[in-house]
């Protein structure tokens, strides 16, 4: 039995988009460990069915849907069974991130839908374990320094981000020359423009290491998605842009690494999945028991490097570029590539020109101020109507 100081350690945690696949897996580290943590909300888009499951198993303490029709139908189905506090729309998911008697929030939503209900928790108090990287690509300045005010910790999802964060430990910040993003340089690291001007979305979604949504993994083959990352690594790590470096991978058994001033480099390996990272946001600064298998590096035989091609893969040197420049481009860059990636899935646009839908949206771009999430929102709303307008000119 336990005592009431025991049961008070037990960590309440809301997962943001809990039926997406790093949602999933936060579930799934959650009840691995029942004496640690307790999932108290949920909120999620559309997907009717796994969330119904989720709430008979996990019975949270409240439900936030995005789409009010899915919200009601669900509701139908369980609240004669269920004491849940039910939450509806942006401002229902937005306000589960904030509630009374969470700690963590795991940001797992998707896209820049995340932003606002991460910063809601922020603002909240909440520490957050964040997979969603769009709310510092969009917002980081903001984000991190309300985070700051409000002592809040805001710990990386990301294995990338995880890998820094643990080679980090231990050492003096003065020492840090640099740090190195690896990629594993998705399905087409290999291939040919020629070949990559046929690439349909199934290839696209192919991807060699990781089992993601579909989003993420588009990008993953665009190296769009380690642009993102090297802007979230801008803000999660406090440095400048000349001192992240991103290297190709093709393993993705070293998930990062820090290299300090005597030539050191600390890294961070393990079996590519999710679950490590998410589990690590979860206990940090400890590392607790996964149902995962060792690493076994006889069987892996060989770890290889190589440089990321931007000509090929112009998307990392548009974001590098977007980082660069600041003044509301990184959002720019988020939206128009949200855009992109969305009519390529849909079969409207060939994968090659999703850098270029993205560079036109930037090149129209007029630097502005974005520290205020009004501003940042409004940039983002620009960014897409301008995406898709040049998409219905067929400009691209
Ligand atoms: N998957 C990975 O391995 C991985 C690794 C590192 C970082 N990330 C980051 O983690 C985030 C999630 O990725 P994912 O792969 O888990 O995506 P995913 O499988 O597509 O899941 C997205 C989740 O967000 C929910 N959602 C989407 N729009 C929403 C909205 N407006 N309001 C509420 N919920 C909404 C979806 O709900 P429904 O499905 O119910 O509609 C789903 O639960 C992304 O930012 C991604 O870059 C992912």
């Amino acid at each position: 039995m336990k005592s009431d100081a025991e049961r008070r350690d037990i960590k309440h945690i809301a997962v943001l988009g809990s039926t997406g696949s790093i949602g999933q897996n936060a579930l799934e580290v959650i009840a691995s460990h029942p004496d640690r943590y307790r999932a108290v909300a949920l909120a999620a888009g559309r997907n009717i069915n796994l969330l119904a499951e989720q709430v008979q198993r996990f019975q949270p303490r409240a439900v936030a849907v995005h789409d009010g029709a899915v919200a009601q139908e669900l509701m139908d189905r369980l609240s004669k069974t269920r004491d849940t506090e039910w939450l509806q729309g942006p401002d229902g998911v937005a306000r589960m991130a904030a509630l009374d008697g969470v700690d963590t929030v795991i940001s797992a939503i998707t896209g820049a839908a995340g932003l606002e209900p991460t910063l809601a928790a922020v603002r909240a108090g909440k520490d957050v374990a964040l997979a969603n990287k769009e709310t510092l690509v969009m917002a980081g300045d903001l984000v991190m320094q309300e985070a700051a005010e409000r002592g809040v910790r805001i710990l990386p999802i990301d294995s990338e981000h995880s890998a820094v964060l643990q080679s980090l430990q231990g050492h003096d910040r003065d020492d840090l020359r640099r740090i190195i993003l690896t990629a594993s340089g998705g399905p087409f690291r290999g291939s040919s423009l020629q070949d990559m001007s046929r690439v349909t979305p199934e290839a696209a979604l192919n991807h060699p290491n990781w089992d993601m949504g579909p989003k993420v993994t588009v990008d993953s083959a665009t190296l769009m998605n380690k642009g993102l990352e090297v802007i979230e690594a801008r803000w999660l790590f406090d440095l400048p842009i000349s001192r992240i470096s991103v290297l190709i991978h093709p393993q993705s058994i070293i998930h990062s690494m820090v290299e300090y001033r005597d030539g050191s480099i600390i890294a961070q390996l393990g079996v590519p999945h999710m679950i490590t990272p998410i589990a690590y946001a979860l206990s940090y600064p400890r590392h607790l028991g996964t149902p995962l298998p060792p690493l076994d590096f006889e069987a892996i035989g060989s770890l290889t490097f190589e440089p990321p091609d931007l000509e090929r893969f112009p998307c990392l040197g548009l974001a590098l570029r977007a980082a660069n420049e600041g003044a509301g481009m990184p959002a720019v860059l988020n939206a128009a590539n949200e855009i992109a990636v969305n009519a390529f899935l849909e079969g409207n646009l060939p994968f090659l020109s999703i850098p270029r839908l993205v560079e036109r949206v930037m090149d129209e771009h007029t630097p502005c101020e974005s520290v205020s999430l009004e501003e940042v929102l409004k940039t983002d709303a620009w960014a897409r109507r301008t995406a898709l307008d040049l998409l219905d000119s067929g400009m691209v």
